[in-house]
């Protein structure tokens, strides 16, 4: 029988994961029932969810079991279909798991068909033209509820939804502050237009930059690291400011010793809205959302940013690369 290969958990990470979390292992290839479709992995997303899915407790999605292959989305064309709205050929973006062929019906989490715009890459779709657009446009404009002139400071401005939300911040008229883990980083940003670069492992006092740079306040927080980031940046807000919280990285490789963040009565004094998101949440802005990517791509106010590599063996070096703090843009390997 044909076979496939897949990207199995064989030891739950502690800490930061390493190669032998991981082996590369080969199943038999699954063939579609009733409705089904098989789909060949072309783009794969490396994404700081999946260490959420690595560990034996509770997250948005259940654990990924040990000797199973791990959680992550996928882009991929339909190679066998016994589903019409799914003809052979079609792209599809789906939560699946890191397999370079796999089944899903038309329920999968997340699927959506992708019709890619000549002139740009694949892997686009997985980055700053896919979820990662989506995620910064919804937590931004949805959640946060960023302004034309407001003061916006996201974390892990280098990263994939970073990058991102910081240029889409700028394209809609709004200051934007990036906080980022190393001179490089704080270059790159400063490239795509941010308004200032802070290297918060470069200052003992992050909170005392961020207020040179924005000394009437900040009225938008988009947080993706939580933790001491967090506790720093809440006593900066403005009146009625707001925090979308994206995401924790910082927590993740620790879950078991989650920070305590100790100013959370600022909530109160500033009348703060912070609230948790998950992009899929929002489907009925979604359309519009892709939409505006689309236009700021092709007229240049958004770069997507992207570290890419080749072969689908990869996936495991390019996750721990991530969950390092190694990567600059979106993490994606080509397969
Ligand atoms: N809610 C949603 O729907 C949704 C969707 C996608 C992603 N997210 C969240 O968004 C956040 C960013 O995700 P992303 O895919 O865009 O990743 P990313 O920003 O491309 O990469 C991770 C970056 O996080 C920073 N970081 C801070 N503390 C870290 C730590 N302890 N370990 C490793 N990295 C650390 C590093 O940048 P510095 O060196 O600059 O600190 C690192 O380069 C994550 O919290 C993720 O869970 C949420």
């Amino acid at each position: 029988m044909e076979k496939i290969q897949q990207i199995i958990l064989v030891r739950r990470p502690e800490g930061v994961p390493v190669p032998e979390d991981f082996a590369l292992a080969q199943a038999d290839m699954p063939v579609p029932g009733e409705n089904e479709i098989l789909v060949r992995m072309r783009v794969g997303s490396v994404d700081p969810a999946i260490r959420g899915f690595l560990d034996d407790r509770p997250s948005y999605l259940p654990p990924v079991a040990l000797g199973a292959p791990v959680n992550g989305m996928s882009l991929g064309e339909v190679v066998e279909s016994n589903n019409s709205d799914y003809p052979v050929g079609t792209l599809v973006r789906t939560m699946a798991t890191w397999s370079d062929h796999y089944v899903i019906g038309a329920d999968a989490l997340g699927l959506e068909v992708v019709h890619p715009q000549p002139g740009n890459e694949l892997y686009h779709y997985m980055g700053a033209l896919g979820p990662v657009g989506l995620t910064a446009w919804v937590g931004l404009f949805a959640v946060g509820e960023a302004k034309p002139g407001e003061t916006v400071v996201v974390s892990a401005a280098a990263g994939a939804t970073g990058s991102t939300v910081g240029q889409i911040a700028k394209a809609k008229g709004c200051k934007v502050i990036g906080l980022v883990g190393s001179p490089e980083k704080a270059r790159v940003i400063s490239d795509l237009g941010f308004d200032a670069a802070i290297d918060y492992r470069a200052t003992p006092d992050i909170a005392a930059e961020i207020t040179r740079a924005a000394p009437d306040g900040v009225d938008v927080y988009f947080d993706n690291v939580g933790g001491e980031t967090l506790e720093a940046i809440l006593p900066l807000m403005r009146l009625h400011g707001r925090v979308p919280v994206c995401g924790m990285i910082g927590q993740y490789n620790d879950a078991d010793h989650p920070f305590g963040v100790k100013t959370l009565w600022q909530l109160v004094v500033n009348r703060i809205k912070m609230q948790g998101f998950i992009t899929y949440d929002y489907p009925e802005l979604l359309d519009q959302a892709q939409r505006e990517l689309d236009g700021w791509v092709a007229d240049g106010s958004l770069k997507p940013l992207a570290n890419v590599r080749d072969g689908f063996e990869k996936l495991p070096e390019a996750f721990i690369d991530l969950m390092s703090g190694r990567t600059i843009g979106k993490t994606i390997v080509r397969i």
